[in-house]
């Protein structure tokens, strides 16, 4: 049996969150703060914990300044912290910068949207964006800002969860069922899902983007090389009339 790690299902809509204010990341991430505070610090609880040890050692090592984007409650910064950063964090939502500050995450607590931080160019010579690519409404702005406040060599460091994760499910619960998606791949769909396990519920929403879309704007900020585009298969392949 497969055991089921993330059940970030469906371009769908969920059930318990407000749905004016899922189109909204500030609101959302607002409303479900102490959802994702308990769920985020449940040790073993979610992916985060089965990746941290690959995450530390992909890191690039302190420099004289990093500053995370979309802290949340502050886990990924405590790693920061520990591994010896100085460290920033931001978030546009102030009960979850304020969880932040009260576990002692960080140096500096800064509440702002990452698609127009207050901070000079070149600041920072390490940025951190944990899985917060796909929450922000506009994810080609937020990596341009960052490219903005990183110095020149410094380093940007990218999780996100695999668009297919919001794209398709599994049919069954054996290792081997396939993965269906329904819909398309391409272009910017918008996701909601409400996740239960081990007792707690987390509603999360944002928006799924094709790899390519990440690669293209990482290439836009110059960050990153050109890459090899994901046509779409319209583009390449003689389909019947
Ligand atoms: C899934 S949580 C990840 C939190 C943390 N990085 C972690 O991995 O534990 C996404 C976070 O992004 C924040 N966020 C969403 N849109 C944002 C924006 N435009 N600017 C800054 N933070 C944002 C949310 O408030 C939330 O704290």
């Amino acid at each position: 049996m497969r055991q089921v790690t993330s059940s970030r299902v469906g371009l769908r809509r969920c059930g318990g969150a407000d749905a004016a204010a899922e189109h909204d990341p500030g609101a959302h991430w607002e409303q479900v703060a102490q959802e994702w505070t308990d769920w985020a610090r449940t040790p073993g609880h979610d992916l985060f914990w089965s990746y941290r040890t690959v995450f530390r050692a992909f890191l690039p090592p302190p420099g004289a300044a990093t500053l995370e984007i979309g802290c949340g409650e502050g886990r990924v910064a405590r790693e920061l912290s520990d591994l010896g950063h100085h460290v920033t964090v931001t978030d546009i939502a102030p009960r979850l910068l304020a969880a932040a500050e009260a576990a002692h995450s960080a140096d500096g607590y800064v509440l702002a949207d990452a698609a127009q931080l207050p901070f000079d160019d070149a600041s920072f010579d390490r940025v951190v964006a944990y899985n917060m690519l796909m929450d922000v409404a506009d994810m080609p702005a937020v990596i341009a800002e960052a490219a903005r406040v990183l110095s020149p060599g410094g380093t940007l460091t990218v999780s996100i969860v695999h668009p297919f994760t919001d794209r398709g499910r599994f049919t069954g619960p054996d290792v081997d069922a396939p993965f269906t998606v329904t819909g398309s791949y391409y272009g910017r769909a918008h996701f909601s899902s409400t996740d239960r396990r081990g007792g707690q519920v987390m509603h999360f929403a944002g928006w799924s983007h094709p790899l390519e879309e990440y690669t293209a704007a990482l290439t836009a900020a110059g960050l990153a090389s050109p890459s090899s585009p994901n046509p779409a298969p319209s583009e390449v392949l003689d389909r019947p009339a």
